[in-house]
């Protein structure tokens, strides 16, 4: 297919995801918060609770009840599409994208030499077995001990990670632990929550009375789709940080998010019942920056290999920054071929010629449109302030002998 049509394609699919995904994030932040907030009144059995909000120039008088089979409400108004819009676009995002130029945009050439079809299968066994565990665990009786499950969770999470960084390439290594979570949401809707929800609306339907426990057992799966919201929106944006994807602690880095993601959201729900949920709040914020400053600047030890270590780091900075996604070597539909790029003299987009020495390498990187190469558009993104001076001092050296 023409490549500007599959281009488009992915604009729209990324924009519906998006649509899709805030929609429903600020659905479930807002009933999760409403759920928080729900006042009760004594006297009325049937009144869960109530709440008044001001929205658009007048008051919302909201009360969560109890059902009767003769007084269901109609229209009423379910909530599943945006969740399962979000995931069928991420899903074919996924697969007209990712999938297919997946050696270079999931695997690292450095680490492995799988091949595409490889990595496609490695990244569905990923979200789809990842599916699976997660509902066989927490329908199991462990389910019954929460805080225990969680911290197992976590801690697989952070094992998956691992496991994909030895063949995965950092940006894709994000995404793919974004995606399988996403994926884990997604599925707690339709294996879970609405089945509940028509169960007992069914059985209202057939004269029966309200059985909140029924709800109960999906509340769960509300629950922990809650909590893993925000790593999810997280890593879905990771794409922008290569500071944090491109280092070699990445999986470290990754870890300290989630978790202190989780604290911070923790510590959100529970600011009316605990006191000190702001410094606690506050405190994982700090940590949690500290460690991923650490994490990022302290020197490893590794990196002093016997050969040129400067080019050696360059060539796996290269890799993790995502430069290969464009930089193809020989299929040059992206970007230009980099290799034996030093020293020549390369033609640019304003009919100007400019020498490839150091500091045209530099300026490439850092400030790529002030200096565009014929034939190309001014498609690479700027560097400056993205990444350090030592990462392009590595890159240079990589390239000057690539
Ligand atoms: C989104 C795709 C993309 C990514 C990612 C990307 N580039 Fe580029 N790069 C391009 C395109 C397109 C051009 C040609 C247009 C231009 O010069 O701006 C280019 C040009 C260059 C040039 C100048 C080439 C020449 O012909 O003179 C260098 C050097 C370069 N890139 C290095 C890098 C490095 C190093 C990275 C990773 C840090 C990187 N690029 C990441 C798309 C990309």
């Amino acid at each position: 297919m023409n490549t500007d049509l599959i281009d488009f394609f992915n604009i729209v699919l990324r924009f519906t995801h998006v649509v899709a995904a805030i929609m429903w994030i600020g659905n479930s932040l807002l009933f999760t918060w409403m759920e928080i907030k729900l006042l009760k009144r004594q006297g009325d059995p049937d009144l869960i609770g109530y709440m008044d909000m001001l929205h658009g120039g007048g008051v919302f008088h909201l009360q969560k009840r109890v059902l009767k089979p003769d007084t269901i409400p109609s229209p009423l108004h379910w909530f599943y599409w945006q969740s399962y819009t979000t995931w069928l676009t991420g899903i074919a995002l996924l697969a007209t994208y990712f999938f297919t130029r997946a050696d270079t945009l999931l695997l690292d050439p450095a680490k492995t030499d799988l091949t595409s079809g490889a990595a496609i299968a490695i990244s569905l066994a990923g979200i789809f077995g990842g599916w699976i565990l997660f509902d066989l665990y927490w329908r199991s009786p462990l389910k019954n001990y929460l805080k225990t499950g969680a911290l197992v969770w976590i801690s697989l999470v952070v094992l998956y990670a691992l496991a994909l960084d030895s063949v995965f390439n950092g940006r894709a290594l994000y995404l793919q632990v974004g995606m399988t979570l996403g994926s884990f949401m997604t599925a707690n809707v339709f294996f879970h929550i609405m089945p509940n929800q028509r169960k007992f609306m069914k059985a209202l339907r057939e004269g029966k009375e309200h059985n909140l426990n029924v709800g109960k057992a999906a509340k769960f799966r509300s629950l922990s789709n809650h909590y893993i919201t925000f790593p999810v929106i997280f890593l879905m944006l990771s794409g922008h940080y290569p500071v944090l994807y491109g280092s070699e602690r990445r999986v470290l880095i990754l870890s300290i998010i989630v978790l202190s993601l989780i604290v911070i959201k923790y510590m959100m729900n529970i600011r009316d019942t605990f006191k000190p949920w702001f410094a606690v709040f506050v405190l994982t914020f700090v940590l949690g920056t500290a460690g991923i400053v650490a994490a990022i600047s302290i020197p490893s030890g590794t990196e002093t290999e016997p050969k040129d270590p400067l080019v050696l780091a360059g060539e796996e900075i290269f890799n993790q920054l995502g430069c290969v996604a464009c930089h193809q070597g020989s299929n040059t539909s992206i970007a230009p071929n980099l290799s034996g790029i030093f020293g020549t003299e390369r033609e640019l987009a304003d009919g100007s010629k400019a020498l490839a020495d150091e500091a045209y390498l530099r300026e490439s990187i850092l400030q790529s449109p002030v200096k565009v190469t014929k034939g190309y558009a001014a498609a690479m993104p700027v560097y400056q302030g993205v990444i350090t001076d030592t990462q392009l001092e590595q890159l240079v050296a990589f390239l000057k002998q690539y």
